[in-house]
């Protein structure tokens, strides 16, 4: 399931840990970046590898919205809609992505660039309204702001 070079990555942080059972996280972290998302086969293989069960494994992967279990849009668009976005206009934001990308909060676009999500905080509530792309964060947006951003990405 893991190619060596993320096997040999993975037997390295579980030694980090007092149990290999703690290194869950990063395990999946680690799935996600070689497969974009986490299959209930992957799943399962962490869970042998780890000697968790498989529901537990299922619970976590389910319960974080950092691990996908369906195919993702290359960018991945995360507006936080939590109180201090939402005061500056992140619905307006949503809204704005939607019309531009074709998709409502929760799809991802035909072509397969984008996935729309609204998230709770992100932690950047001073540089409000924000959103997350991949990786990266996005502050202090405006419409206009937003505009570029998406056009830099198609
Ligand atoms: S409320 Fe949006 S980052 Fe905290």
């Amino acid at each position: 399931m893991l190619n060596e070079t993320r096997r040999e990555q993975l037997d390295k942080i579980i030694k980090r840990y007092p149990y290999k059972q703690a290194a869950l996280l990063p395990a999946l972290h680690l799935v996600q970046e070689q497969e974009g998302y986490i299959t209930k086969e992957a799943m399962q293989y962490i869970a042998d590898y780890l000697e968790i069960p498989y529901g537990h494994v299922l619970g976590v992967v389910t319960f974080y919205t950092m691990f996908y279990d369906k195919p993702m849009g290359r960018h991945h668009i995360q507006v936080c809609t939590n109180i201090s976005c939402q005061l500056l206009g992140s619905e307006t934001l949503v809204s704005h992505i939607s019309k531009e990308c074709g998709i409502k909060p929760g799809e991802t676009s035909e072509d397969g660039t984008f996935t729309l999500s609204e998230v709770e905080c992100l932690g950047s509530c001073g540089t409000a309204p924000m959103m997350q792309i991949n990786d990266d964060y996005y502050e202090n947006l405006t419409v206009e702001k937003v505009e570029a951003i998406l056009k830099s990405l198609k």
